[in-house]
């Protein structure tokens, strides 16, 4: 941890060096200037100390040097030292939005705790910054999940970005395939190139061929001018072909000779355009399965599938639950300028215990529900819940409570022991018991 640091600027060499002594005695690290000219240009938004200034001095005094200091950075916290007495100057100080004022001489404790103040206050600002900023450098697309099959998939999307291969990813509704499919694209070198998504399912046939492969002027009755198709358009980029399970029988062949030859022919033209493009594929059906009943062409299976990406359904990752109501909970208040209710015990039981069957989705509505109207879902809805909770027996569930208990707990604590079995109530042996028992790391819950 690097220390806190004190900025201390004084014309007066003997005052500043004996301000200087004080400090740094007490274990700050203390950097001092003769002149508030020279400290300025030092002294940036981001410097994560405070100032104490004299006010009397040549050229630029402590009031002109406090005003210069604040238009850069409102939030820095400015002690100014006034004269003995001089109970006008304290008052103009403090007026001025100094954080405080000392008098000369100095008392040693009272300067010390003026000073403690201070640096809590700005570290408070410094973290606050900090985390706001992580915030909103976190891309809007990130992949958010801390089970273990999220890490290791989140892993796979770095590594097979760079491969350039063909990908297949598999999953319910609502885990999140098009997301990864972005993510895979974002991360590759072709993030620069376009991202073109085609929902296989949304189309008829017909209309479909049109739309991925372009056609002519003329082509056919209603193409009065020409067209360029999605696969032309994915040009250096990703073409995402969601649903691919839909795909007609007849269309695929196309498709097929498309990925095979990376040529493209626009309906009704009598040349071929090369095209340069990654395709992803997406599907919530047995693919494998369909191949084997002859309904969907085994070579483009395996054209598509040169490496499969499977994303789990959130009942099957219940560590990213809490995680990810609680990630888009706080989007929503954000985003409806409204606060996020409390997460209460049965609140968090209920969540815990609902199998999800729309997935991720179905999840962020029911976070936006809960900020909107503090409530987490309707009597009929409830009464569904709970029916399919019914399956796992009191025992399991009891278990699966205290565990979310527990990391609960641990998260609030930021992965202190201590406080964790403090605020459980619980004896520290206890708490090491349900840790093994659990197979939870406290680590996961410290703070970085
Ligand atoms: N791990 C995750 N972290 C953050 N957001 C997620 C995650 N998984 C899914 N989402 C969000 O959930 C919503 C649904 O995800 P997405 O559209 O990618 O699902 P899908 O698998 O394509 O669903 P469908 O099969 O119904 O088309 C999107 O808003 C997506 O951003
Ligand atoms: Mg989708």
């Amino acid at each position: 941890m690097t220390l806190p640091t004190i900025c201390v600027v004084d014309d007066h060499e003997e005052l500043r060096n004996s301000l200087v002594e004080m400090l740094e005695l007490a274990d700050y690290q203390v950097t001092a200037y003769a002149s508030a000219e020279s400290a300025l240009p030092r002294l940036l938004e981001t410097w994560p100390g405070i100032i104490i200034s004299d006010i009397r001095m040549p050229n630029m005094d402590g009031f002109a040097f406090l005003t210069a200091l604040q238009e850069r950075d409102v939030d820095l916290p400015v002690i100014l030292i006034t004269g003995h007495g001089d109970i006008q100057m304290a008052l103009g100080a403090i007026r001025s939005g100094a954080y405080d004022f000392i008098e000369k001489p100095f008392r040693r404790e009272h300067l010390l705790e003026v000073v403690k103040r201070a640096l809590d206050k700005r570290q408070l600002v410094m973290e606050n910054r900090q985390l706001k900023a992580a915030i909103a450098a976190q891309d809007h697309e990130a992949i958010i999940g801390q089970s273990s099959s999220i890490t290791a998939l989140k892993q796979k999307i770095t590594r097979l970005a760079q491969a350039d291969v063909n990908t297949l990813i598999c999953g319910e509704t609502g885990t999140g395939k098009e997301l990864a499919a972005r993510r895979l694209h974002e991360q590759s070198d072709r993030h620069a190139g376009p991202f073109v998504a085609i929902n296989c399912a949304a189309l008829p046939e017909s209309m479909m061929e049109a739309e991925l492969f372009g056609h002519e002027a003329g082509a056919f009755t209603d193409a009065k001018k020409a067209r360029t198709g999605k696969f032309e358009y994915a040009h250096q980029g990703t073409i995402f072909l969601d649903e691919v399970e839909s795909i007609p029988l007849a269309l695929a062949v196309k498709i097929l000779r498309v990925l095979q030859e990376r040529k493209v022919e626009r309906l009704g033209a009598n040349h071929s355009i090369d095209v340069d493009i990654r395709v992803i594929a997406a599907t919530k059906a047995d693919l494998k399965a369909m191949v084997e009943e002859g309904k969907f062409r085994e070579d483009l299976y395996y054209r598509l599938n040169v490496v499969e990406l499977h994303l789990p359904p959130l009942r099957q990752r219940d560590d990213d639950i809490l995680l990810l109501f609680r990630y888009f909970t706080t989007q929503a208040s954000d985003k409806f300028n409204l606060p996020v209710p409390e997460l209460s015990l049965h609140v968090i039981d209920t969540l815990m215990q609902h199998p999800w069957p729309g997935n991720v989705r179905e999840l962020i509505n029911v976070a936006e529900r809960f900020v909107l109207t503090d409530t987490l879902i309707d009597q009929h809805t409830l009464a569904n819940w709970q029916s399919e909770a019914g399956h796992s027996n009191l025992p399991e569930r009891m278990e699966r409570y205290e565990k979310r208990l527990i990391e609960e707990a641990l998260s609030q604590a930021q992965g202190s022991i201590k406080r964790t079995y403090e605020g459980l109530g619980i004896a520290r042996k206890t708490l090491y018991d349900k840790l093994a028992k659990y197979n939870l790391d406290r680590h996961r819950f410290l703070d970085d």
